[in-house]
């Protein structure tokens, strides 16, 4: 049976009656079928793109175009599902124009239900006239991917007082501006605890512990498709990494023996 289309009233539904609300990463249509078949609440066209389709040390490659291009591949491989799309590094941040029309590209071409931007208070102008269009945004903050270069690689964030209180203020800042929810990604458990108590807007964590009011995780991560990504954070729920390489062996043996293909796979 076709399940009914997720929406961000679905998730508001899940938030208010306290069931934890389960997002992964997804970039193309075959991915995205499955994920969603896995009754997952939400898919995050992530610019981790850049990462683990593009092979880059970093999200900071990744373009409109391409971001576009791949939230159009998974809301056709899963038109039922809550699809947020990653405003890419570059695409928004400096004229209130640009991630406005970056924004909408993502909704109007690539069919999301939704963008995600990282920042907090510097963000406000812009998640405000994104919701006022009726682009539902969520915020990403803590070790925001794309400001790796600022922060000296992928250090928790909010360690410090002064730190934990400027998160405070820049998720309160989101909130208010409209945002439905926020990444957390590798912030201390308990700072992510507070901030979820604090927001009447679901906390989504990625490395910052049990107190969030969701997690997120890529999926490539989950399923243990790089052998070489081990964040303590990472609970890996498959080694599909070492099945792709057996089983793509076990074809490679095969036609070299002859084994494959035999009569029954002739016409
Ligand atoms: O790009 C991404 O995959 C993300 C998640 C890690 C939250 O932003």
């Amino acid at each position: 049976m076709k399940s009914k289309k997720k929406t961000l009233h679905t998730l508001r539904q899940l938030h208010q009656s306290g069931t934890p609300i389960t997002m992964v990463t997804a970039y193309d249509a075959t991915f995205a079928r499955l994920l969603a078949q896995a009754e997952v609440d939400a898919l995050l066209v992530g610019d981790s793109l850049g990462n683990v389709v593009q092979g880059h040390e970093t999200t900071l490659p990744v373009s409109i175009d391409e971001l576009v291009y791949h939230t159009r591949c998974v809301t056709r491989g899963a038109p039922g599902a809550f699809v947020v799309a990653d405003l890419p590094f570059g695409a928004y941040g400096g004229e209130l124009d640009e991630g406005i029309r970056n924004a909408v590209r993502l909704m109007k071409e690539g069919g999301a239900s939704s963008v995600k931007l990282e920042g907090g208070r510097p963000m406000v102008e812009l998640v405000r006239r994104l919701v006022a269009m009726g682009i539902p945004v969520m915020g990403h903050l803590g070790m925001t991917p794309q400001s790796v270069h600022q922060f000296g690689g992928h250090r928790v964030q909010g360690r410090s007082e002064a730190a934990a209180a400027a998160l405070l203020a820049d998720a309160r800042a989101l909130a208010e501006a409209g945002a439905w929810g926020v990444v957390l990604e590798l912030i201390p458990a308990a700072l992510a605890a507070e901030l979820t108590v604090a927001l009447d807007i679901p906390t989504i964590g990625i490395g910052s512990g049990q107190g969030c009011a969701g997690q997120v995780l890529v999926s490539y991560d989950l399923l243990g498709l790089n052998d070489e990504f081990s964040p303590r954070f990472l609970k890996r729920y498959e080694r599909l990494g070492e099945r792709v390489r057996q089983a793509v062996r076990s074809y490679a043996d095969e036609v070299r023996a002859g084994q494959y293909p035999t009569a029954e796979h002739a016409h």
